[in-house]
């Protein structure tokens, strides 16, 4: 039976250790409250730190028992990893970086250093425990290189990595020295989810213009793997919060609950770590600005401010807790009257019993992060409001949870009058509308829980592995591999189309040095030299290049697309125009100059245009442009435009790689016919082919072929293995 191996920073337990004894807690956070109310079929194992530096190697063995008991493996950090790796990396480097706190983000080599380290110490740990067939799903930026580092050693594992917090804006993270790393890290996964869209935009730019991958529809080919991008907002387990007495008991909640509304005020709740991302100072200036302007509501309103300790030893927190202190302190000397106080200040955390009664018994809850993946206290809060349908959510449209909560009172946690405002039509909303209001959000969150964001994302993560593993996708697997290699091995008169470029070789930003490597030249000449094969070369580029480089093998060529076609050792081509070269160069040259980094290729019979080197989607829309004008130019002149990787290619109509394809095919007739390629001008050649044809494309997106492989790395496998 597979396993679900989990692997976190922080295991959802966390060790105290007091005279000598040992005691154990639930940890603070998101991630550990919410991954730990999942249930699943399988066997669970979670891997991570429990909080606590524990050098003593009895009492490590003593809390590697205890834990076994629950299915959690402790991964052990000394005092020196916890300093540089979790308190440094992860929380002074990559957390603001993350949250666009760029002016705290530290760049320390030695962080560096120590993140590297510990993440292969967390390697060593699960590559010794896992197995093939195992399930692992790693968690949150603690842990960027894991994923690739489990690849390395587990080849076929299925590996899900999921980040809690925000992706930025590749204007933000190509800031990181490191960004490559990261980046290369993560995509060791097969499957990679984010809260919400923004995130997952935000990744797959990165991905595009650090790592040079392109996606379809959030899918990337790697290395001869496929990734999946996608997003799984993450829910809460709504019944322990709507109904928490099943949990603790009726009195216990009860009880709390009657306490904190004994005053008869409005009570407004604000709950969160310790955190520069919550915004917890802003919110209690504009708390402040509020019952400065509104003074009939002094008296009437409190605003309850719970602060749950986080990384302290952390300077800007340490900085963050001197900050709230001063704010809280001084509002409360100047408005605090005999028998109220505008705000009640907590620093500490809650247990669920008195945590479900503040939900239940708030009027109000106030979560105005400047910055926050997702946010699950603002559902938590919604989810107790289940039996009172009472209660007004005023939320910061910067969380991610603002995603979904949609008739939550969407405020910005940088305009303090905004805030003001949404306090007071808080304060004010009827009940009819609250009800409306909470009832729409508490049937999503009913639906979208944290089991059904579980198994969301595992379903998925299996799925990929089985289309993998099946016959379900239009990928090149074992199975369809096979019959292509019996179609072969039985023919007796072959026919191979094979393009060049993005096919048996990867691209550059300079195509005249795309050169065939040794490599590709004994494949060549392996599939040449068997008398049953007819092996075309059939590419956009021009004749001269391709007779320096490939010339000497001796094989049949199109080049430009089919302009060229070399049979018998003989170039021919049909009588073509090419008047028309000298206006359309000056349109390109015009494009050219508007554009820095794109540039022309003039061939005999056609002009491209290549935009390798500048922006993607500047580049797409230059063709559009050009497009226009060209149809203008050109309205008499029979011309088409081809559009290729990357580059647009203008030659006369009537010439296409598929009308190549089709010259051969009628010369001769073949008991096996196979095209690759890797672009639109392709699209042509798959065409051509008969319906029994063996057609692949290279990469993922539309195409008419039957089959598509990843990268180039699996077409030369193909070719090789054909010659086995
Ligand atoms: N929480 C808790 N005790 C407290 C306060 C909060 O267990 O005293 C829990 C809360 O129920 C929630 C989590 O901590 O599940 C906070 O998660 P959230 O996503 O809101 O913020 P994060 O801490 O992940 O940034
Ligand atoms: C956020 C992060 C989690 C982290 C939690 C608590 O939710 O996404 O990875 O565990 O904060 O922070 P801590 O540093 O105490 O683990």
């Amino acid at each position: 039976m597979p396993r679900l191996i989990i692997i976190s920073n922080r295991l959802p337990v966390t060790i105290d250790k007091k005279d000598g004894e040992l005691f154990y807690y639930p940890s603070a956070g998101g991630l550990a409250t919410g991954l730990n109310s999942l249930d699943t079929d399988m066997e669970r194992i979670w891997i991570g730190w429990p909080g606590q530096e524990i050098s003593d190697t009895t009492v490590q063995d003593q809390v590697k028992k205890d834990l076994r008991e629950d299915g959690l493996v402790p991964v052990f950090l000394s005092q020196q990893e916890i300093e540089l790796y979790y308190e440094g990396f992860s929380n002074e480097t990559i957390w603001p970086h993350f949250h666009y706190f760029t002016q705290y983000t530290t760049y320390n080599d030695d962080y560096w250093d120590a993140y590297q380290n510990v993440n292969t110490k967390f390697a060593t740990i699960v590559n010794e425990l896992i197995r093939e067939d195992d399930f692992v799903w790693v968690h949150d930026y603690q842990l960027m290189l894991l994923p690739a580092m489990i690849r390395k050693a587990f080849s076929k594992v299925s590996i899900g990595y999921f980040l809690h917090i925000p992706f930025p804006s590749y204007e933000i993270f190509r800031i990181l020295p490191w960004r490559e790393e990261l980046l290369e890290g993560v995509l060791g996964a097969d499957q990679i989810g984010f809260h919400t869209f923004d995130y997952m935009r935000h990744f797959l730019s990165a991905a595009y213009r650090i790592g040079g991958h392109e996606h379809s529809f959030g899918k990337l080919a790697i290395k001869k793997r496929m990734v999946n991008v996608d997003v799984f907002p993450m829910g809460i387990d709504y019944d322990k919060y709507a109904f928490p007495e099943r949990e603790v008991g009726k009195d216990k909640v009860e009880a709390h609950v009657t306490r904190l509304q004994s005053k008869k005020r409005k009570l407004i709740i604000s709950i969160d770590r310790l955190d520069y991302s919550k915004g917890i100072p802003q919110r209690i200036k504009s708390f402040e600005q509020f019952i400065k302007k509104y003074p009939q509501y002094r008296g009437k309103v409190t605003l309850m401010l719970i602060v749950v300790p986080s990384r302290t030893k952390v300077d800007q927190y340490e900085k963050l807790k001197l900050e709230v202190d001063t704010l809280v302190g001084s509002i409360d000397g100047q408005y605090r009257t005999f028998g109220w106080s505008p705000i009640q200040y907590f620093y500490r955390s809650f247990p669920f019993d008195e945590l479900a009664a503040l939900y239940k018994a708030a009027d109000i809850a106030m979560i105005t992060p400047l910055r926050d993946g997702m946010n699950l206290v603002a559902k938590e809060f919604i989810a107790s409001k289940e039996e009172s349908k009472k209660g007004v959510l005023i939320l910061s449209e910067m969380a991610g949870a603002a995603n979904e909560l949609t008739e939550a009172l969407i405020i910005n946690p940088q305009d303090s009058n905004d805030m003001v405002e949404a306090i007071v039509k808080a304060i004010e909303m009827p009940e009819e509308e609250q009800e409306r209001r909470l009832v729409k959000m508490q049937e999503k969150l009913k639906r979208y829980t944290v089991k059904h964001w579980a198994s969301t994302f595992m379903n998925e993560q299996m799925n990929l592995k089985s289309v993998k593993e099946r016959n379900t996708t239009n990928l090149l697997n074992e199975e369809k591999k096979t019959t292509l290699l019996e179609a072969y091995q039985k023919a007796e008169k072959r026919l191979l189309f094979l393009d060049y470029d993005g096919t048996l070789m990867g691209f550059q930003n300079d195509p005249k040095k795309v050169i065939p490597d040794e490599k590709l030249l004994n494949i060549l000449e392996g599939l040449k030299a068997d008398p049953k094969n007819k092996v075309v070369i059939i590419s956009g580029r021009d004749r001269h290049t391709l007779e320096e480089w490939l010339g000497h093998l001796g094989l049949d060529m199109a080049a430009e697309h089919g302009v060229w076609i070399k049979r018998r050792n003989e170039w021919k081509t049909p009588d073509l125009k090419k008047d028309w070269k000298p206006d359309v160069r000056h349109v390109l040259e015009g494009l050219v100059e508007r554009t820095p980094g794109s540039f022309i290729e003039e061939k005999e019979y056609s002009i491209a245009w290549h935009y390798r080197m500048i922006d993607k989607g500047l580049g797409e829309k230059r063709v559009r442009e050009f497009r226009d004008v060209l149809l203008y130019l050109t309205a008499n002149l029979d011309l088409q435009v081809l559009e290729g990787n990357k580059v647009v290619e203008i030659k006369n109509a009537g010439v296409n790689k598929g009308k190549a394809a089709a010259y051969w095919l009628g010369k001769d007739s073949y008991d096996f016919t196979f095209a690759i390629g890797d672009d639109s001008t392709d699209e042509d050649t798959f065409r051509a082919l008969p319906e029994d044809g063996f057609t692949v494309k290279v990469g993922l997106g539309n195409t008419d072929a039957r089959f598509n492989v990843l990268d180039v790395e699996n077409v030369r496998d193909l070719l090789e293995e054909l010659q086995k």
